[in-house]
């Protein structure tokens, strides 16, 4: 295996009832606390009581930061930010998805900075080298893994970017993972959830080294986890091993283990990063769009791999095809479940009403250089084309 440094600081509370349990003993050095939130399902499902119960308990002053949108915006977290210097916060409590958890951490970091925030940590990598206000999340819908990781994704209107990093500093300290609370995701949603955790193992594990390496192997566990469940989970919504196995694939593959050892690759997020900058699209559907093209450019660069995809993780029989045609078939097999699932195939399904958005869409991509062959921007215009 390639030379790595794992860490991951972010405490996780896992199991149904998890919220009731810990949450108390978890904001006891906090006075004042932020609740940030999407646009209205947690008040719906009862979440949002839950925790404002426990808090009012607890004697804390709760500020409120709601209306986080999918996709969350700069503004938006300048807002956050506002909010947090105006009252002092001293812990912001992120209650959502993606979107809400990332947000939350955006929050976090850019009000501890005193100088541009985006240009400094979205538009490059930039060195956190100041105390940040704690972040503790409860996710409720399973997919980007947000909970355990440092990234926030965040797109900037004006400039027409999607982007973020994943810094370390900017983990959760906390994540409470209460299955349960997934129950009320709709279907779509909870298949564009499982899809992203699935693309997140993908991406990783269609890069090199391809020799023997456990990183490989736990994706190809995982990945057989995420369409088992999904199955499962669609059939029957309040599974509640279904939903426990969704929600804790979601984490592993984006909390850095299975990246350990790997390049990695994500073009195909870079590609749908920037197509939900133009479109707002959801990430997981904008994914589920791409992932077949694209792969149907580049898996003869990494045949072997696409070949062990096809029998490891799709159980399609080598016998009579060649290693092409058993590549062929494991990329199939996964447009198929896509199909099956109910996600999009086409771009016009996300929202891209103009062949001729193509290009400048095209151009504003970032192309990764850890994947089987990088492309070029002729190529990525290409792929788009094929996915109108
Ligand atoms: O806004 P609310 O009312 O909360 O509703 C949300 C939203 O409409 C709803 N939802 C969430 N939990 C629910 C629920 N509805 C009913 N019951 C529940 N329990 O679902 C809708 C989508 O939510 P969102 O948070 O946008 O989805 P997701 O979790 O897929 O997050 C997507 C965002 O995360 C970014 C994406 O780019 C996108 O901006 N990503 C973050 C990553 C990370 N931090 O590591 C990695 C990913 O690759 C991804 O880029
Ligand atoms: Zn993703």
């Amino acid at each position: 295996m390639n030379n790595f440094i794992y860490e991951n600081k972010t405490k996780v509370y896992f199991g149904r009832g998890c919220v009731k349990e810990f949450l108390t003993c978890l904001v006891r050095d906090y006075d004042t606390v932020m609740m940030a939130y999407g646009q209205g399902s947690v008040k719906r499902n009862g979440i949002y009581d839950e925790v404002l119960n426990i808090l009012m308990r607890e004697g804390k002053k709760v500020v409120e930061f709601s209306g986080i949108m999918p996709n969350p915006t700069y503004q938006k977290v300048l807002e956050g930010a506002g909010l947090v210097k105006e009252h002092q916060v001293q812990m912001i409590l992120g209650i959502g998805g993606g979107s809400v958890m990332d947000c939350a951490k955006a929050v976090s970091l850019a009000s501890g900075f005193e100088g541009d925030a985006w240009e400094n940590f979205w538009e490059r990598k930039g060195i956190i080298d100041f105390d940040l206000i704690p972040v503790g999340v409860i996710p409720t819908n399973a997919g980007t893994g947000s909970e355990c990781n440092g990234a926030a994704v965040i797109t900037n209107e004006e400039r027409k970017v999607k982007t973020g990093y994943d810094y370390p500093a900017c983990n959760p300290k906390f994540a409470l993972m209460d299955p349960a609370y997934t129950f009320s995701v709709p279907k779509e949603q909870m298949a564009a959830g499982a899809f992203d955790s699935l693309s997140h193992m993908m991406e990783t594990y269609f890069s090199e080294p391809d020799e023997r390496n456990v990183s490989d192997e736990i994706s190809e566990a995982l990945m057989r986890s995420v369409i088992r469940d999904l199955r499962q989970a669609l059939k029957d919504p309040e599974d509640y091993m279904a939903r426990s196995n969704l929600f804790w694939d979601s984490t592993l593959s984006e909390n850095r283990l299975i990246k350990m050892g790997k390049k990695c690759d994500f073009t195909s997020h870079l590609m749908e990063h920037q197509i939900g900058a133009y479109t707002d699209c959801d990430h997981g559907r904008g994914m589920a769009v791409l992932h077949p093209v694209y792969y149907r450019h580049i898996f003869r660069d990494g045949l072997g791999k696409f070949a062990r995809f096809a029998r490891n993780v799709w159980e399609i029989t080598p016998e009579g095809k060649s290693g092409e045609e058993l590549a062929a078939a494991g990329i199939d097999a996964l447009a198929a479940f896509i199909r099956e699932i109910g996600l999009p195939t086409t771009l016009r399904e996300l929202g891209v009403e103009d062949r001729k958005q193509l290009r400048e869409i095209a151009a504003s991509c970032h192309y990764s250089p850890g994947g089987y062959r990088r492309l070029d921007a002729a190529e990525v215009l290409e792929i788009f084309e094929e996915c109108f």
